[in-house]
């Protein structure tokens, strides 16, 4: 069977992704084939269409996408024909950028009846993210501030959402005036507008926190903030970089913690939290909770078609969405 995808033959800018017909396998022994209706967009799908983040080539793209299952390979369980699924990874081949494609039973997460397939591909990847960095890599309390990097983006507006309920108080970053007013509808309390050059943010997070610094700090911005999120923890805090928008994070000399509160410093990755089927379920059943109680409503700002994924790269790159994008096939 062939189905249209995009292939990747080497990195470079939005153009190297070429759109393709494929030819689609049987699915074997513990595989499913799954027609895709909606597909999440992830900033670091251009991390590894640039080559930031190093994958093998040719390869397809992207690894967060949601269809029905049209045929399971011999003496698979778990899912059957019709049912309605997605996957943020665990597969071996990144190709969500696809009408259709083969993926391991194993990494599908079956999807309650409550969220549709667009939502659910928005919101996905990057609430099972916001889950994992407010619930585990650092435990989020009531009473709690913290500051979140890029808070009009589409991790970011659902880990403000989701700490404003968590009871914290939640200062965030944005580039623009809009999306401070964005940020602020999905539970920032205090977005700050940063500017591209000089001192950003650490000084007002200070004064907001009467000096203090946040309990923790989420960036997944790197290079441009990596500093000054160093500058606005507060004493024993924990700082996590989880991003590189910006570029990587530059080196921190740990010695050098000592003298500003000694904090904890980890690099979090998604694949590090979803280590078995069942944590990965765990937190995926933690995330239809808080979707289910309104907790969480994943904002859906941008649709493009398929084919069109080269101009949604070009758009997220150049800072111009908000909340999260699916590509429909
Ligand atoms: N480690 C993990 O497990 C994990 C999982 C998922 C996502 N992530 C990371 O989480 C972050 C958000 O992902 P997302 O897909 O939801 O993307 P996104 O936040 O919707 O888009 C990225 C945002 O980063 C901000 N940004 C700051 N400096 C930038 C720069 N120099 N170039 C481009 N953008 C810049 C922009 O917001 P402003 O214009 O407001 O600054 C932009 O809208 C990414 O860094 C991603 O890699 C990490």
């Amino acid at each position: 069977m062939q189905a249209k995808a995009f292939r990747i033959y080497k990195t470079g800018g939005p153009n190297v992704m070429k759109w393709e017909s494929v030819d689609v396998p049987e699915p074997g022994s513990g595989e499913a084939l799954i027609r895709h209706t909606a597909i999440g967009l992830n900033l670091a799908d251009t991390y590894r269409r640039t080559g930031l983040y190093p994958m093998k080539l040719p390869n397809g793209m992207g690894n967060e996408a949601v269809g029905v299952v049209e045929a399971v390979g011999p003496g698979t369980r778990g899912v059957k024909v019709g049912d309605r699924v997605g996957y943020i990874g665990g597969t071996p081949f990144f190709d969500a950028y696809s009408e259709m494609r083969v993926a391991p039973v194993d990494a599908l997460i079956p999807l309650p009846d409550f969220i549709d397939d667009r939502t659910a591909a928005a919101g996905l990847l990057k609430g099972i993210t916001a889950q994992y960095l407010l619930r585990a890599s650092y435990r989020v309390r009531k009473g709690d501030t913290i500051l979140v990097h890029a808070a009009a983006g589409g991790v970011g507006a659902i880990m403000c959402q989701w700490a404003n309920a968590l009871g914290a108080t939640v200062i965030g970053t944005v580039s623009t005036e809009d999306k401070a007013k964005f940020a602020k509808k999905n539970g920032c309390h205090h977005p700050i507008v940063v500017k591209r050059k000089g001192p950003k943010f650490a000084k007002k997070v200070r004064k907001l926190t009467d000096g203090e610094g946040c309990h923790a700090i989420y960036d997944s911005v790197g290079k441009e903030t990596w500093e000054e999120s160093l500058s606005s923890v507060r004493h024993r805090g924990t700082v996590i970089s989880f991003g590189s928008a910006s570029g990587k994070p530059p080196k921190t000399d740990i010695a050098a913690t000592g003298a500003i509160g000694s904090p904890y410093i980890a690099r979090c990755a998604l694949v590090n939290y979803t280590t078995s089927r069942r944590e990965l379920m765990s937190r995926a059943r933690d995330l239809f909770q808080a979707m289910e109680s309104g907790a969480v409503k994943v904002p859906v700002n941008q649709k493009y078609k398929l084919k069109d994924a080269s101009k949604a790269h070009k758009d997220i790159e150049a800072r111009k969405t908000t909340g999260s994008t699916v590509l429909l096939p």
